[in-house]
């Protein structure tokens, strides 16, 4: 499946979670066979020419997309939680969204100094939690010079904010 029926399988849900936002669902697209299998093939062809020695995906939507493509990759999968879930000493970072704010927290053992990490999650809006991820992967000692998402929103500037961080975006839809 290609990026413009990947598109058609996303549900558009008005004012979800506050009035204005126009919410990207797509518990539509996981629940179909040859959408999730087509979205992760597509993320597979993009990540096979960004060189990454691991995947980091951002609980929990981008847990879903992470860890199917790290299989895919045969990669390892580091998790970025949210607050207060991890049972080790972590580093975290707070940071605001599209409709809030939220904390993301990691443990540094899981990375190495100097590994290559490609940030992984559903959908870029703002770029704050994907800024969020990416700076306490670096704190940790990796390095992460890419973000790749099933969807890009343009319109919300997250590509921009993520440049400012020498990030480079990569998404199937946009
Ligand atoms: C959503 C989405 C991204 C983030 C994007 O996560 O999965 O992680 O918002 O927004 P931003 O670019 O403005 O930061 P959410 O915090 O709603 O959590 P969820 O994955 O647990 O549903
Ligand atoms: N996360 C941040 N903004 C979002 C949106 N518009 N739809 C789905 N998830 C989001």
């Amino acid at each position: 499946m290609g990026p413009d029926e990947l598109k058609g399988l996303i549900r558009t849900v008005p004012d979800f979670p506050k009035s204005g936002i126009q919410f990207r669902d797509i518990t539509t697209l996981l629940a179909h066979g040859e959408g999730l299998a087509g979205s992760i093939k597509q993320m597979a062809a993009i990540a096979r020419s960004l060189d990454a020695d691991a995947v980091a995906g951002i609980e929990a939507r981008g847990f879903i997309f992470g860890t199917a493509l790290a299989l895919e990759l045969e990669l390892g999968f580091v998790p970025l939680r949210k607050a207060g879930k991890l049972p080790v000493e972590t580093i975290g970072e707070d940071y605001a969204l599209e409709y809030g704010t939220a904390r993301l927290e990691l443990d540094p053992t899981l990375v190495s100094d100097g590994e290559k990490v490609l940030l992984i999650d559903d959908l870029l809006a703002t770029g704050g939690t994907a800024i969020a991820g990416a700076r306490l992967l670096r704190r940790a000692g990796a390095v992460v010079e890419h973000a790749l998402f099933v969807i890009d929103l343009p319109e919300l500037g997250g590509a921009r904010a993520l440049a400012d961080e020498t990030l480079k975006t990569h998404s199937v839809i946009s």
